[in-house]
């Protein structure tokens, strides 16, 4: 069913302010129902886990009910998910931990399609194991990752391959799962950065064969914290760093520290939202997700469409990369201006951008834009409407040379 984009946009407080939010890619705003869930944690009174009182109970329910909503988003099991401070965080401490089961010679791919975040980790890890790092190359014109380079780039000896669902500059999706399918065939683990893919589409991490699948609530309408989904065997096999009266526990010991029981409660509250986007949407909470991201992605697509072609249009634009499966998020840049002149010409047109590499550091190398200050980030999310994507499109226009 369509989504009833005034009734969602109700739901977004800070819409109000009349800014059009172009900048979901690096965040998005958050409905009330969450910041509620929020305020409610905290007004209902919260104790730390494990103690015999109500409040401590609610927080141990509040962990519960978090690993089940990220589940219900994405699939996998509750007792698979790890919940921490953000996809980087929980990155650096996957890599610690994978990478105590590498040899010297040991091989790791890593793909120039992704954000620093999951490429960084590896690289360092690897050099602390003697691991070998493999590249996966872009096309910079298409901005495509050709899933085919992986058969020359697999051997006996890769341990991990890490790759991006959707690339957060220019959203290309490469074809996941099919390289998902390789790096099994050749016995190695897969580690997916689905930070900028979550909020756009239906996940199932099991179908697409991610091993590990790193994603971040406040991409998707919930608070400031990050996810990692894997198989509970898998988990149990590895062994972090931890404190030694911590749980021995999956996903437990891969947690450090007390958790930020009431945002584990705004996340349930971003699922809920996501889930009941589409109004008619019906069975368990995952069915309605699934229906309702699929919604999402067609109403994104319908209005991505103008956007983009509303850049190509204009001589003095160039759009970067055209790949043909995307994510609704557009790189360019502007004769003449600097991206950080672009973004600062359309903040004050109320149009939130953002400029630069946007972490993708690689990536940005490869289209040629890094050195020259990167390029201008724009992309709708499911609370986006056309008048968002006129407006910046009326703004961008008004940088053609001589115009302004
Ligand atoms: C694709 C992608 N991966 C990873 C990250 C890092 O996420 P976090 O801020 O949760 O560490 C981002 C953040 O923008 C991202 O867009």
């Amino acid at each position: 069913m369509p989504l009833d984009i005034a009734r969602i946009r109700s739901s977004y407080p800070a819409l109000a302010d009349g800014y059009a939010y172009l900048d979901g890619a690096a965040g998005t705003q958050v409905p009330s129902s969450v910041v509620a869930a929020i305020s409610g944690a905290y007004l209902a009174g919260l104790g730390n886990v494990g103690g015999s009182f109500p409040a401590s109970r609610r927080s141990g329910e509040m962990v519960r009910a978090c690993r089940t909503a990220v589940a219900d988003l994405v699939g996998g099991e509750p007792s698979g998910v790890i919940l921490g401070p953000n996809m980087t965080t929980l990155t650096y401490r996957l890599a610690e931990a994978l990478s105590r089961t590498w040899a010297d010679g040991d091989e790791v791919v890593v793909s120039r399609l992704d954000h620093d975040a999951n490429i960084r980790p590896w690289v360092q890890a690897a050099a602390r194991a003697g691991a070998v790092v493999r590249w996966a190359e872009v096309d910079p014109a298409s901005g495509e990752l050709d899933a085919g380079q992986y058969d020359r780039l697999l051997s006996a000896r890769t341990r991990l391959v890490a790759v991006t669902a959707a690339s957060n500059l220019i959203g290309t999706r490469p074809d996941v799962a099919g390289i998902c399918r390789k790096v099994h065939d050749a016995g190695a683990l897969s580690y997916v950065d689905g930070v900028h893919a979550t909020p756009h589409l239906p996940i199932d991490v099991i179908a697409l064969g991610a091993d590990f699948y790193a994603t971040s609530s406040y991409k998707w309408s919930g608070p400031h914290l990050g996810a990692v989904i894997a198989s509970p065997a898998l988990l149990e096999a590895l062994h972090p760093d931890k404190l030694r009266p911590s749980p021995e526990s999956v996903p437990e010991k891969f947690e450090r520290g007390t958790l930020p029981f009431a945002d584990l409660a705004g996340v349930v509250a971003a699922v809920e939202h996501l889930a009941r986007l589409d109004p008619a949407a019906e069975g368990t909470r995952r069915q309605r997700v699934i229906a309702s991201m699929t919604a999402v992605e067609a109403y994104e697509a319908e209005l991505f469409r103008p956007m983009l072609d509303g850049l190509d249009a204009m001589d003095h634009v160039t759009s970067h990369g055209r790949p043909s499966c995307r994510a609704p998020t557009a790189c360019f840049t502007v004769a003449g201006r600097r991206p950080v002149e672009v973004a600062a010409h359309l903040g004050e047109r109320r149009v939130n951008v953002w400029n630069g590499d946007n972490y993708a550091w690689e990536f940005a190398g490869a289209l040629g834009i890094r050195d020259g200050g990167g390029g201008v980030r724009a992309g709708v999310v499911h609370y986006n409407d056309r008048s968002d994507v006129d407006r910046f499109l009326a703004a961008v226009a008004e940088l053609a040379t001589g115009r302004l």
